[in-house]
C-alpha cells in the first residue's frame, strides 16, 4: 500500500524540512522506495539533497502546469530508493496565477494519483504559510506528521493545525488524519519540554507523540553540504533520532 504523508506545521522553523528530508532518507535507507515532493518555493528540501541546478523545466511547477511526464521531472539522489520532485521559486507564480481557481487545489492530488505505486512512501515538505501549495499537499495526503518545538507558543500553532486538518477532512479529504507529533529541538532535561508533551497527550491521546529529535548541530550543518544526516554524520544523535522516528512511522499503519 502506498502511503502519502505531509510534514506540516504553520510555524516556520519548527523542523519541517529537516524532518521531511531525513525521514525520507531513513525510510529509503531501510529499503523502501520513497518520493519526496518539495512544495515550498524556498526549495530548502531540494537544496538539502544537493540539488542546485534546478534545471529548467524539471520541477514541481512544470509538472503541475505543463502536463509533463513524471519521469521527466523526478530527480535521482545519492540513494537508489530515494527520488525527489524539486521545488523552485516558480511555485510562487503558481500561487499567484491559480489561487483563485478552486479546482487548482485538487491539481496536486490528481497529479500524485498518477505516480506509480512503485513508491511506497510519498512525502511532502510544506511551506509554513497557508498557501495554495500547502493546502494542496494536505488534500493529497492521508497522513499528517507535525514537527513541533516544545515551547508554549508552539501549542497555539498545534491547535491551528488540528483545526485546519479538521476542515480539510470535512471539505476535501475524508481520509486525512494526524498520525504523529514529532517534538523537535528537544532538550531532555527541561521541565518545560516534558510538561508540553503531557499537555499534548491530554489533548490528542498517548499514541500521538513520536520519538523526539534532540538539538543536534550536525542536523543544522548537513543541509549546507547538500547532505542528509546519514551522509553527513551517521553516528550523530540526529541520525539516531530520525532513524527511530522512521521506524515508528513504518510501524504506524
Ligand atoms: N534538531 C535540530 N537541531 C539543531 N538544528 C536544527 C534541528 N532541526 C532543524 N534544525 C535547523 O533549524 C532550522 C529550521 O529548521 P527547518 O527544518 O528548516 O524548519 P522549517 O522547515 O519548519 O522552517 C534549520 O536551519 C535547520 O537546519
Ligand atoms: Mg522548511
Amino acid at each position: 500500500m502506498q502511503r502519502i504523508l505531509s510534514i506540516s506545521n504553520r510555524k516556520g522553523g519548527s523542523g519541517k524540512t529537516t524532518t521531511a528530508v531525513n525521514i525520507s532518507a531513513a525510510l529509503a535507507h531501510m529499503g523502501n522506495n520513497v518520493l519526496l515532493i518539495d512544495t515550498d518555493p524556498q526549495a530548502h528540501a531540494t537544496l538539502s539533497l544537493g540539488i542546485k541546478s534546478r534545471e529548467k523545466g524539471k520541477d514541481l511547477y512544470t509538472l503541475l502546469t505543463n502536463g509533463k511526464q513524471l519521469g521527466e521531472i523526478i530527480h535521482d539522489t545519492y540513494l537508489k530508493t530515494l527520488k525527489i520532485i524539486p521545488a523552485s521559486r516558480k511555485l510562487t507564480a503558481f500561487e499567484r496565477d491559480f489561487s483563485k481557481m478552486k479546482e487548482a487545489r485538487l491539481l496536486l492530488a490528481n497529479t500524485v494519483e498518477r505516480i506509480s505505486s512503485e513508491f511506497e512512501y510519498i512525502i511532502f515538505d510544506t511551506p509554513p504559510t497557508l498557501t495554495l501549495m500547502n493546502i494542496s499537499a494536505l488534500i493529497a495526503s492521508n497522513e499528517v506528521f507535525i514537527p513541533m518545538q516544545t515551547h508554549f507558543l508552539a501549542m497555539e500553532g498545534l491547535a491551528e493545525m488540528v483545526q485546519l486538518i479538521n476542515q480539510i477532512r470535512k471539505i476535501y479529504n475524508p481520509n486525512i488524519k494526524i498520525k504523529g507529533i514529532i517534538p523537535t529541538f528537544f532538550k531532555e532535561k527541561t521541565k518545560l519540554s516534558r510538561s508540553i508533551i503531557l499537555e499534548i497527550i491530554k489533548n490528542l491521546g498517548k499514541g500521538i507523540i513520536l520519538h523526539p529529535v534532540r538539538v543536534n548541530i550536525s542536523l543544522a550543518e548537513a543541509p549546507g553540504y547538500g547532505k542528509t544526516i546519514f551522509q553527513y554524520n551517521a553516528k550523530s544523535n540526529g541520525a539516531y533520532d530520525y532513524l527511530t522516528i522512521a521506524k515508528q512511522i513504518k510501524d504506524k499503519l
